[in-house]
């Protein structure tokens, strides 16, 4: 039932702050990840994890892409991400000590099953899933679950599978951290950012109507280009993702660090650029990259922390956001990508819910 909203993926937009709040259920305290977050077989799992390898599709292979920025970043270990149709018809090298991480919101996508099934003949030290619904196949395979509590999603276009995926990632994240050193204070500081999530996101959602506006800008556009930075990379390749799955306008996303090396010569009046654009480290090297759009005619629109001094300008729109820590940017940052999907596809009258030649989940390769 979409009860008040027009389209599921609206609904589901909407639901974020609630279902994400109902995946940090029962995992986290105000100030730790809970000893048993991942299951009490977990803590043998977590030992001795010397790199971790990601497999997914789609939306799910960009959380599994924001994860390894984490990984890396928290708890010290090697974490590679590859799509499942890539990873299962490849030899690969496996690693001592590796943990194989699948993320699927169905949980049967038959490329990641497959992925999962030649892992475990191949010998991984373990393997999780993070999945959305209970009795799949992943979740009956896997040795190890996160289940994220997202609910039914029906759009075809995944959105709070995502956030959802993301906020469980991040806990499974500080749980193998913990393994590895991490100081107590680092993990309070990030688990007291990820409590300020269901906030931060209802924050963006109140923007709406200014994102409906931004949207008309892209309604007559063929092209578009999203860019990003470190962990916002992968929120800039979900959102071109949401763009062209509903609104069928071609969008491509680049990190902004190699608009230089080819994308640039694309850039005029008639190509939009996106920019997510919340990490304060980056912001700096993120605007001179914008100037090099401008000075070639692009019309920009930028998604920046309020604090980031992105001022808008003759061709800059600027969404300002709240300001937000920098590990869980990529959660808050995806939902107005999500909204101006929403809305472009609404403005041009395409099946939001049912996105012509695309399934909920693919079960054939
Ligand atoms: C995009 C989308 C797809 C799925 C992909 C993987 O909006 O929904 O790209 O993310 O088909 O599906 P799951 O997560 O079910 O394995």
């Amino acid at each position: 039932d979409k009860g008040e909203y027009r389209h599921f993926m609206l609904k589901e937009i909407y639901e974020q702050p609630r279902v994400i709040k109902a995946t940090m259920e029962g995992r986290v305290t105000k100030t730790r990840v809970l000893e048993q977050a991942l299951g009490t077989e977990a803590e043998n799992l977590l030992d001795n994890v010397r790199h971790v390898q990601i497999i997914a599709c789609g939306t799910s292979y960009h959380a599994g892409m924001v994860a390894r920025y984490w990984i890396e970043e928290l708890a010290g270990v090697p974490c590679s991400v590859e799509v499942a149709s890539e990873f299962r018809y490849r030899k690969h090298v496996i690693q001592q000590d590796t943990l194989f991480l699948c993320i699927s919101q169905s949980g049967e996508t038959a490329d990641t099953l497959a992925a999962l099934r030649q892992a475990k003949k191949a010998g991984f030290r373990a393997a999780l899933g993070i999945c959305n619904v209970p009795g799949s196949s992943l979740v009956r395979e896997s040795d190890l679950v996160i289940m994220t509590q997202a609910g039914p999603e029906i759009g075809v276009a995944s959105t709070k599978a995502f956030t959802t995926q993301l906020t469980a990632l991040l806990i499974f994240t500080l749980a193998l951290a913990r393994h590895n050193g991490l100081p107590e204070e680092k993990e309070t500081e990030i688990v007291e950012a990820i409590h300020r999530l269901p906030g931060q996101v209802s924050d963006v959602l109140a923007l709406d109507g200014e994102i409906a506006e931004m949207s008309k800008a892209f309604m007559d556009k063929n092209h578009s280009l999203f860019l990003g930075r470190g962990s916002q990379f992968p929120v800039a390749l979900e959102g071109a993702l949401k763009l062209k799955e509903i609104s069928y306008i071609h969008a491509e996303a680049y990190p902004a660090g190699e608009l230089k090396h080819g994308p640039l010569a694309l850039v005029d009046s008639e190509m939009p650029v996106v920019t997510v654009a919340p990490n304060n480290d980056l912001v700096e090297k993120l605007k001179s990259n914008l100037e090099e759009v401008r000075a070639r005619g692009g019309e920009l629109f930028v998604f920046a922390d309020k604090l980031a001094g992105v001022k808008p300008e003759e061709g800059i729109h600027v969404m300002q956001l709240p300001s937000v820590h920098p590990i869980t940017a990529p959660i808050v940052y995806t939902v107005p990508l999500q909204l101006l999907s929403y809305h472009v596809a609404v403005l041009k009258g395409t099946d939001v819910d049912q996105p012509r030649n695309l399934a909920k989940s693919v079960t054939v390769e």
